[in-house]
């Protein structure tokens, strides 16, 4: 079902966002990327959900990431746990800065499923560096497609940075979900760029 043109109604407290759909049939070249001795990516193998979430929320906080936050502890840890969710973790000089979430878990395909640096690493190289490594994990693997989806509320450049990376948009759809900061999975003042709609005082409904 595709939207019709014109304003569609969102309910009180929800958030909307466009959602771009984004994959590549064939490992590309890997585009030139700087190096620092101080970046390492390691495997996250334990079952720590708190720590998990943790990253999570620093590297997504900005860009309202909420889809690990709201799931049920058991069903996270199980993804976790499957040996077909690789989870990196990207540091610089020992502090944790990036996340990168390759899922395996549909047979023959690679989901991209969260790609992202803190502030402090943006910007610097870093990305590129991490999107090859990416690059490099998913193919190891025999996939015949990799797939990654971005949003309006994501980095502005990150729809971008993803073409270039390789990646061909294919699909566009509107995502509704409670925005993460009315239901307590955010701090308030995360995205302060995206202003928070009180559902009680500008609500829709008569
Ligand atoms: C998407 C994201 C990972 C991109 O990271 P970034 O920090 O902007 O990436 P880089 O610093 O590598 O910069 C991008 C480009 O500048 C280049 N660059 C940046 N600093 C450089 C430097 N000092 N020397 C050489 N090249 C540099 C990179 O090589 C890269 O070039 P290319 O894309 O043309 O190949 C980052 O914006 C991010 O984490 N966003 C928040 C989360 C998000 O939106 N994720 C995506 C949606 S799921």
């Amino acid at each position: 079902m595709t939207l019709p043109d014109g304003y569609s109604e969102i309910a009180p407290g929800k958030l909307a966002s466009v959602v771009t759909c984004l994959e590549m049939d064939a490992a590309p070249p890997l585009r030139p990327a700087r190096a620092d001795p101080a970046w390492d990516l390691r495997r996250r193998v334990d079952a720590d959900l708190d720590a998990y979430r943790s990253l999570f929320a620093r590297v997504g906080r900005e860009w309202l990431w909420f889809s690990r936050l709201t799931m049920p502890a058991e069903e996270l840890r199980r993804i976790l746990a499957d040996p077909d969710e690789e989870v990196w973790v990207f540091s610089v000089g020992g502090a944790d800065e990036g996340l990168l979430e390759l899922d395996f878990r549909e047979s023959g395909q690679c989901e991209l499923a969260f790609f992202g640096l803190t502030a402090a690493a943006r910007g610097s190289g870093a990305g590129r560096w991490l999107m090859n490594r990416a690059i490099e994990r998913a193919w190891r693997r025999p996939i015949e497609r990799l797939w990654v989806h971005t949003c309006t509320l994501d980095h502005p450049a990150a729809l971008d940075f993803y073409r270039r990376s390789g990646f061909r948009p294919y699909a566009r759809r509107v995502e509704v979900a409670d925005d993460p900061r009315l239901v307590g999975l955010l701090p308030r003042d995360a995205a302060p760029g995206i202003p928070i709609v009180e559902p009680d005082r500008n609500s829709a409904e008569p």
